[in-house]
């Protein structure tokens, strides 16, 4: 049995993952895996009406999805333009090559004047996820809530019932199930929720060095899914015995049982239908195997499709900004500014450290440690369950901070203990779109290397440059364009070359000393002129060498009704319409001191318990129709 799991997943790595194994048989394996799991969710009929549609099945369309199917007198259709994971997304040391996966829309950004020109063709990626769970079939699992000041801030821009402690805290304690070292008993988890958060069990040593050398520089350990921001700590992850733990995972197949959830695979949502009379959305359009269909919505209809395609179904459904509307075609029913505002993290991984420590994995690329590796993984341990090969995190205030809050970090360290030559530049090279000069001229002296190596990648949790989204046409299959703005704020590349001189500073205590830990200096050739590590140097790095940690929020803000810049009300309901909804990260009005999933999870949490609350106190309104 251990035997054939094993063939089959090697067979499939070196399938979807090209690591170069030759073997006919892969794709064929992989699609049959696929295929009988897609099965086990669809369905061999639909019905043609329903009482709640859900597009897209990210975190929060999945957990609205879960808990309106709680009431059996609903029934509720989530569709999905994705596929059901394969055991490959679940091995979290695998994230990165996720990217070059099915289950990822792919896109990339606009060309910009100020950022992103050592990635290939001088465009930033900007991946997302398509699968059933949506980007958590992708993502990193870094589990990160935002702290209290930030959701008080969306308060005080007028958001009404968004308050930390009796909405949303509560919300993120409901979908959760916390096995924490440290925090067992705290106040701020829950054991018994759905999507489990955990430390994970193996750690290379650095994590423990990263951890010390942060508290030499005066930081504390916290717990910073608290009410503690600045500090340090090791990783919770939504994983569970070592596995990815996706949306699907936690909150659909366990309730694939439930006769009032129908799931629609590889089906892609083309538009809301909304009566232009009454305003009220009764439906969807949506293309299936090449046929385009009607489906009706009796009470609501719910955009959980993610922050760059909600934003696009509300313009393709004539919701959006009048002139974009009518350059492409598209007749206005209600004039809002969507996706007129994108905010984002940029983040710096061009610091990477070597050491003097033997990395019992390295060379990755043989076949006894990529086999070891695996081995391990199917037993729950190693570093293959490592998510995203990110161990620990650290947040901290420089002094242009920025932030809307004095409690608040500007900054978040991400300690990776895997750097891009570990695999001669495949997984985190390719998934970030580093260009080939860059990887050669910085990266490719390292190849087989057998040390430890570690990137500290900075990441600006709050900055003052905001970007946008517009579509390039009305057709539903091609992408929107995106605008990061990224770095058209100098302070923002002000603010992590503070952080670097931090960075730098802590791996010159002795806890890092102690390992031999020294700065690789090899220069980025374009910034060279500048000295390797003078200010210009580094300022010249940032540009040249960025990345979203793709958090993009706000396409379709939320705000009170004077907030001309609002799309949906603090009920999540889209001005101008009536029974529509969107629910998902789109909505976040300004960024969080956080990555972004588990507040998908918790907007899904506050947003189906609004649903309740508007359709459970009342009778059925269709009583006098029916009869
Ligand atoms: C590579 C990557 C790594 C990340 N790492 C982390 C991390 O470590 N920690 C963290 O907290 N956050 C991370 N994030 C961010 C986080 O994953 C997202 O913010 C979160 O998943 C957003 O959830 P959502 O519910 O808004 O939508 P999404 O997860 O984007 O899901 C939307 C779903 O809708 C579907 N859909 C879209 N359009 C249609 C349509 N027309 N018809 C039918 N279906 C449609 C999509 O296929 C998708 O499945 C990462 C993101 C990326 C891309
Ligand atoms: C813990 O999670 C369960 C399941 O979602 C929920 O019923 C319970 O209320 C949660 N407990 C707390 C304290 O939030
Ligand atoms: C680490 O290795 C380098 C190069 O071999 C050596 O010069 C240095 O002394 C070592 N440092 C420690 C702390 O062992």
């Amino acid at each position: 049995m251990w035997i054939s799991v094993k063939i089959v997943l090697l067979l499939t790595i070196s399938s979807c993952n090209g690591f170069g194994i030759p073997n006919v048989f892969a794709p064929f394996v992989e699609s049959l895996i696929k295929n009988n799991a897609d099965k086990k969710v669809e369905r061999r009929s639909y019905l043609n009406e329903y009482d709640f549609i859900v597009v897209g099945s990210g975190p929060a369309g999945c957990v609205v999805a879960n808990r309106l199917t709680e009431n059996p007198n609903w029934n509720v259709l989530l569709i999905e333009a994705g596929t059901v994971e394969t055991l490959i997304e679940q091995v979290p040391m695998f994230a990165p090559y996720e990217f070059l996966t099915r289950y990822n829309w792919g896109y990339v950004a606009e060309r910009q004047p100020y950022s992103c020109f050592g990635s290939k063709d001088s465009r930033c990626g900007f991946p997302r996820g398509k699968a059933l769970g949506g980007t958590s079939v992708i993502y990193g699992m870094l589990y990160t809530r935002g702290s209290k000041e930030d959701f008080d801030n969306w308060g005080k821009l007028g958001n009404y019932g968004w308050e930390y402690y009796e909405t949303v805290l509560p919300a993120f304690k409901k979908s959760e199930r916390a096995h924490l070292k440290f925090y067992h008993k705290s106040q701020f988890h829950n054991d018994t929720g759905y999507l489990s958060v955990v430390h994970n069990e193996y750690q290379t040593p650095i994590p423990k060095i990263f951890i010390d050398g942060n508290k030499a520089m005066g930081l504390d350990e916290i717990d910073y899914n608290a009410d503690e921001n600045i500090g340090v700590a090791y990783l919770q992850s939504n994983t569970l015995k070592g596995r990815r733990h996706s949306a699907y995972k936690s909150f659909i197949e366990p309730f694939l049982h439930r006769k009032n959830l129908h799931i629609m695979l590889n089906t892609r949502v083309s538009k809301v239908l909304i009566d232009s009379v009454t305003r009220i959305a009764y439906g969807v359009e949506l293309i299936r195997k090449n046929r385009r269909h009607k489906i009706i919505a009796r009470r609501e209809v719910i955009l959980s499709a993610g922050s760059f395609h909600s934003p696009q179904l509300l313009q393709l459904s004539g919701i959006g900004p009048r002139e974009d509307l009518q350059r492409i075609g598209v007749p206005v029913l209600h004039d809002l500014p969507v996706g007129k505002e994108m905010y984002d993290h940029i983040s710096f991984p061009g610091l990477l450290f070597r050491s003097n420590l033997t990395n019992p994995i390295l060379p990755f690329l043989e076949i006894q440690n990529m086999v070891k590796v695996f081995g391990n993984f199917l037993q729950s341990k190693g570093f293959g369950t490592v998510p995203n090969g990110v161990e620990s995190l650290a947040f901290i205030q420089t002094p242009t901070t920025n932030v809307p809050h004095p409690r608040l970090p500007n900054i978040e360290l991400i300690l990776l203990t895997v750097a891009p030559h570990y695999d001669n530049g495949y997984a985190v090279r390719e998934s970030e779109r580093m260009s080939d000069w860059l990887y050669d001229s910085v990266y490719k002296q390292l190849e087989g290397d057998t040390t430890y190596s570690f990137l500290i990648v900075i990441s600006l949790l709050h900055p003052k440059s905001v970007g946008y989204l517009e579509l390039k046409d009305r057709n539903i299959f091609n992408a929107p364009r995106f605008y990061s703005n990224f770095f058209k704020e100098p302070e923002d590349v002000e603010s992590i070359l503070e952080a670097i001189k931090y960075t730098i500073a802590m791996t010159k205590t002795k806890p890092f000393q102690d390992i031999g830990a020294r700065l690789h200096d090899a220069p980025i050739p374009t910034c060279a002129k500048f000295g390797f590590g003078s200010d210009d140097y580094w300022r010249c790095a940032i540009r040249t060498w960025c990345v979203s940690l793709h958090h993009q929020v706000g396409t379709c803000k939320m705000g009170p009704s004077e907030d001309r810049t609002a799309i949906v009300n603090p009920e999540l309901k889209v001005y101008g319409v009536k029974r529509l909804r969107v629910i998902d990260t789109s909505i976040i009005p300004v960024s969080t001191t956080s990555h972004t999933c588990a507040a998908s999870y918790m907007i899904g949490e506050v947003g189906a318990d609004m649903i309740k609350r508007d359709w459970e106190r009342q009778s059925n309104p269709y009583i006098f129709h029916s009869n």
